[in-house]
């Protein structure tokens, strides 16, 4: 376990977590975040926050040469398809440069990384399902381009200065903190809406499938992931529509409200499911928590979150 660790995107909904499973190791900890999506009430209190853009390598490199970090786990980004196709160019300099300065930053100190990228915005709609990490990569949106060239970065630059850096392809992540008002993240946004009793758009008429993992379980993996060279698809391999989710979420809620149903929205797929058995092989990691037991201790932390607010 490492000493001392930088969480990049330590604000965020998964980052959160991170840190929170470092800490609780015994790790020191500091989170590098802009607060762009993040929120500052999200880390724990023994954790130091910088609030600065990945962007920006000065102000990285203070922080990297004040931490001296043993590992870095490296999940700030712009995260969010829609806003992808919005702002192209954005996306590309957050996801893509802020990688590439990240690595940086870790590879004066020798740290490797662990980069979380996403394997439901990758593998494109004609994959094979389950997808393995063998498919070659054809995104639909700017997000899964600029994510798939960060990859290219940290391959590069692990076999360049022989650092064993982590990429981590993420399933659809659902749990506690996640946050209803982005454009993604279903859990969160029907959660929201069950609570308030309002009806949700349910895009591709609730057909497109997923394949959702709980934030839990994809820490173990990204903790598990230190040091590893590889790229791992992180998910439970198992797929499961969006109607399904929103059903399993009203019966938790014990509300009745009727969904609307929309198009899909551009840059997305139909469907996706991810064949983790390389993550099992190598990291000796498995999900554990099934999607109906992880939905109800999802919706009621949740609930809880959105009476605090
Ligand atoms: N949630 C998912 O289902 C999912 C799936 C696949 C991959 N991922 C990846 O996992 C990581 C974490 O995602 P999340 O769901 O926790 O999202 P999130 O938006 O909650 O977290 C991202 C964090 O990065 C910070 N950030 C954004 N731009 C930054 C910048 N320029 N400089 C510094 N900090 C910046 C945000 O403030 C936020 O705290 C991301 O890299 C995302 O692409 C998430």
């Amino acid at each position: 376990m490492s000493q001392s660790a930088i969480v990049t995107g330590g604000a965020g909904f998964i980052g959160s977590h991170v840190v929170d499973a470092l800490l609780a190791a015994g790790s020191s900890v500091t989170v590098i975040d802009d607060l762009s999506t993040g929120e500052a009430g999200r880390v724990a209190a023994a954790a130091q926050l910088h609030e600065l853009d990945i962007v920006d390598l000065p102000a990285l490199m203070a922080v990297a040469e004040e931490v001296k970090p043993d590992a870095v786990y490296h999940l700030a980004a712009q995260a969010c398809v829609v806003a992808s196709v919005e702002d192209p160019g954005r996306d590309c300099e957050v996801n893509v440069r802020g990688t590439l300065n990240v690595l940086e930053a870790a590879g004066r100190f020798g740290a490797p990384v662990v980069f979380t990228s996403t394997g439901g915005a990758l593998y494109g709609d004609e994959a094979p399902m389950p997808t393995n990490e063998e498919r070659a990569p054809a995104p639909l949106s700017p997000y899964g381009a600029s994510k798939w060239a960060a990859e290219a970065y940290v391959k590069t630059w692990s076999l360049s200065s022989g650092i064993p850096h982590a990429v981590c392809r993420l399933g659809n992540v659902y749990g506690p903190r996640q946050s209803p008002h982005g454009e993604a993240g279903v859990v969160a946004i029907f959660s929201n809406h069950l609570h308030e009793g309002r009806a949700p758009r349910l895009f591709g008429q609730g057909k497109p499938t997923r394949d959702y993992v709980y934030v839990e379980d994809v820490v173990r993996a990204l903790l598990a992931a230190t040091g590893k060279r590889g790229t791992y698809n992180i998910a439970t391999g198992v797929e499961t529509d969006v109607m399904t989710i929103w059903n399993e979420l009203r019966e938790a809620a014990g509300v009745d409200v009727e969904p609307e149903l929309a198009e899909l929205r551009p840059g997305e797929l139909q469907h996706s499911c991810l064949d983790i058995s390389l993550a099992g092989r190598e990291l000796g990691w498995r999900p554990e928590v099934p999607i109906a037991e992880g939905l109800r201790k999802t919706y009621a932390a949740l609930v809880e979150e959105f009476e605090r607010a």
